[in-house]
């Protein structure tokens, strides 16, 4: 399998956002790109589902139950709201749902659910998908106060499962960054031995 997995250091730190660049960027090279996403929860809220937006990015035709085959109202763990729905999310489900989603694609980009110790199910964290699917990790993560530690503790997560990282996205980076900001980018480049990219803010609808 070819592509990526997008995660990140948490929950709203920028994963849709980087996932989609990368779909983009891929789709301008003239790539026929496949998206995934293990499940989607909150949709209750406001605001385009993460599957809309990474189908969309793609150019993509995949339906809503080939990018996201689990989908869900409340805005929690992926297992509770499976839970609440009285089902499961099962891995034989997802690593099949993946490999159709990128046979047929050069690429495929997944993005997880919050970061990479969230479970699926109890027995089925977002890194062990991670780690079913071989793909490199890209890491989004903040560019301030508190990023080290996070990104520091997803860059060991991830290598203790044996997963290789490609590299970190800092997100959204800002035109000025501050003094700290740019003490961070080193930094984790530095102690996580990693190659740390930024994606400055988009003008996102
Ligand atoms: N480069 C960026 N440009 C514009 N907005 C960004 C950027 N990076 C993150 N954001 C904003 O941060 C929030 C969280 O991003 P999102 O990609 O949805 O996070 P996650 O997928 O990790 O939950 C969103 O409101 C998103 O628009
Ligand atoms: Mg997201």
């Amino acid at each position: 399998m070819n592509g990526v997995f997008v995660t990140g250091t948490g929950t709203d730190v920028g994963k849709t956002v980087v996932a989609a660049s990368i779909a983009r960027k891929l789709a301008a090279e003239g790539k026929r790109v496949a998206v995934f996403k293990p499940a989607v929860t909150g949709l209750d809220e406001e605001g385009t589902p993460d599957h809309v937006m990474l189908r969309e990015a793609a150019g993509s035709s995949q339906s809503d139950d080939e990018v996201a085959p689990y989908r869900y109202g409340p805005p929690m763990s992926p297992h509770l709201a499976a839970s609440l729905a009285g089902e499961e999310i099962s891995r034989e489900r997802l690593l099949e749902g993946a490999r159709t989603a990128a046979d047929g694609a050069d690429a495929l980009v997944c993005e997880g659910v919050g970061g990479l110790l969230v479970p699926l199910a109890l027995d089925y964290l977002v890194r062990d998908f991670a780690a079913d699917l071989a793909l490199p990790l890209v890491v989004a993560a903040s560019p301030g106060l508190g990023t080290i530690n996070h990104t520091l503790l997803t860059l060991e997560a991830a290598r203790a499962a044996g997963l290789e990282v490609a590299k970190v996205v800092l997100t959204p980076w800002p035109e000025e960054p501050s003094p700290i900001e740019a003490s961070n980018r080193e930094t984790i480049a530095a102690l996580g031995a990693v190659e740390v990219e930024t994606l400055p803010r988009l003008g996102l609808r």
